[in-house]
């Protein structure tokens, strides 16, 4: 059965918007056909656009709204610092408050600084480990998203033509992208051991990280086999190269993160999202003889850190809150949840025999349609028709009042219910019947 929402503000909106900003958004991850929704406001778990339709967020602001929308206790701890102003250039207690609550979390976070977002999280990350080994590669792995900056963006969408036969290729996102930086990167295949040792041994001496995202989104949300995050911590220590866990969206699996979830122990963790409360933050999180890089005491450090914003008061204490609220029960509670979905889609899909499957691990979710089995970048592409029955899918769940996002990748906050997850998993069989007898 088809169902509509009236969406006349939402496209008017838009009209305006394309006047102003390139194709009408500074996100291109909003943008969706024909045009964006246009949000008025957002409460606990659900958000309300301009012409009145209310969906459950399964999107958060891209996994960043651990507790849903508007909690009364961000809130109150936000509009208390506001009072007292929004930054400054001195110091705060709220940033050693926040820094000690990421430590207690994880051991090897033994020294933090804090960033605006994940990107420069990230970009933080790849300049200590170069700093810190002297040496100038960084390798990465295919399909992971790390933010925006030029070495991150490295082979995080190539098109099959382009994928190299033996190894992986570097290959360019960005148009424009030099030449030396796809020289600098080298690639390696997810959850496959033995190729990416065969990688890393070539360029071992060379080589001043190995970046990965242990549950990455882009590159399929399978999680990997805590033998090939081990394998890669065995490599790192015996060559000398930094192992940098990117948990900017993973660390909200465990109360301890990845190296909890997996218990596997990177020497440079990249944070975001959750831990700034739904305020834009970034971390760097690691050993302490690599964070030394940052180091300003004896002048000029290895690496400059900074920003006019990084860890602002509004940031530091909206995350302290976020923290506290997040303990080893809600993580627990959340997870569950998601194993609900995940395990009730996929029975069901496998019984009626649709092709496509639900990835994910605790409370981070992937729908991927046209794939019953995905564990990397190669085995949950799907060329562009494809792509577009996914948009057809999320579009039609966003009609029942389901909101995630186009690509098929949600998460749920500890504002959810049981009943809201009941309520998901049935229209996402609804909407995936009338698709599939289309
Ligand atoms: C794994 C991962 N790393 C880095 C980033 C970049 O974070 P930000 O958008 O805050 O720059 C993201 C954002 O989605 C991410 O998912």
């Amino acid at each position: 059965m088809d169902v509509a929402l009236s969406l006349h503000k939402s496209a008017a909106l838009y009209e305006q918007a394309k006047t102003l900003m390139p194709g009408g958004s500074t996100r291109a991850t909003l943008f969706r056909k024909p045009h964006p929704f246009y949000v008025s406001h957002g409460e606990g778990a659900f958000i309300h656009d301009v012409d009145g339709n209310r969906y459950l967020d399964l999107a958060n602001n891209f996994m960043s709204l651990i507790h849903g929308h508007a909690h009364p206790r961000i809130v109150e701890a936000v509009s208390a610092q506001l009072a007292r102003g929004t930054c400054y250039s001195m110091s705060t207690e709220a940033e050693i408050a926040m820094s000690a609550a990421l430590q207690a979390r994880a051991p090897s976070f033994e020294r933090i600084c804090f960033a605006n977002t994940g990107t420069e999280a990230v970009l933080f990350a790849l300049k200590a480990a170069r700093a810190h080994t002297g040496r100038p590669l960084v390798a990465k792995v295919e399909g992971c998203y790390h933010g925006l900056s030029d070495f991150a963006e490295v082979s995080v969408a190539p098109e099959p033509e382009a994928w190299g036969d033996t190894a992986p290729a570097s290959v360019p996102y960005s148009i424009g992208a030099p030449q030396a930086v796809l020289d600098n990167v080298v690639v390696l295949p997810f959850n496959d051991l033995e190729k990416a040792l065969a990688i890393l041994e070539e360029v071992s001496d060379r080589l001043a990280c190995v970046l990965v995202d242990p549950v990455p989104s882009r590159a399929g949300l399978a999680p990997a086999g805590t033998g090939y995050l081990q394998g890669l911590r065995e490599f790192c220590t015996k060559s000398g190269a930094v192992l940098i866990f990117d948990q900017v969206m993973s660390f909200r699996l465990a109360h301890g993160g990845v190296e909890e979830y997996f218990g596997v122990t990177p020497d440079l963790s990249c944070l975001g999202k959750i831990i700034g409360g739904g305020f834009p933050i970034g971390a760097l999180a690691g050993r302490s003889d690599v964070m030394e890089v940052f180091n300003p005491q004896s002048g000029r450090p290895k690496v400059f850190f900074g920003g006019t914003f990084a860890a602002n008061p509004i940031s530091m204490n909206a995350g302290l809150v976020a923290l506290d609220l997040y303990g080893p029960q809600e993580v627990s509670l959340i997870n569950m949840l998601g194993d609900r979905l995940r395990d009730e889609m996929n029975d069901w899909l496998r019984a009626s025999g649709i092709e496509a499957c639900v990835t994910g691990a605790g409370s981070l979710f992937k729908f991927h349609l046209g794939r019953s089995e995905v564990h990397d970048y190669r085995s949950a592409w799907v060329n562009a028709a494809q792509r577009k029955i996914t948009a057809d899918f999320v579009d039609a769940l966003a009609m029942r009042g389901f909101h995630i996002i186009p690509s098929g990748l949600g998460c749920l906050s500890t504002a959810v219910t049981a009943d809201d997850i009941d309520a998901m998993i049935a229209a996402s069989k609804d909407v995936l019947q009338s698709i599939c007898s289309r």
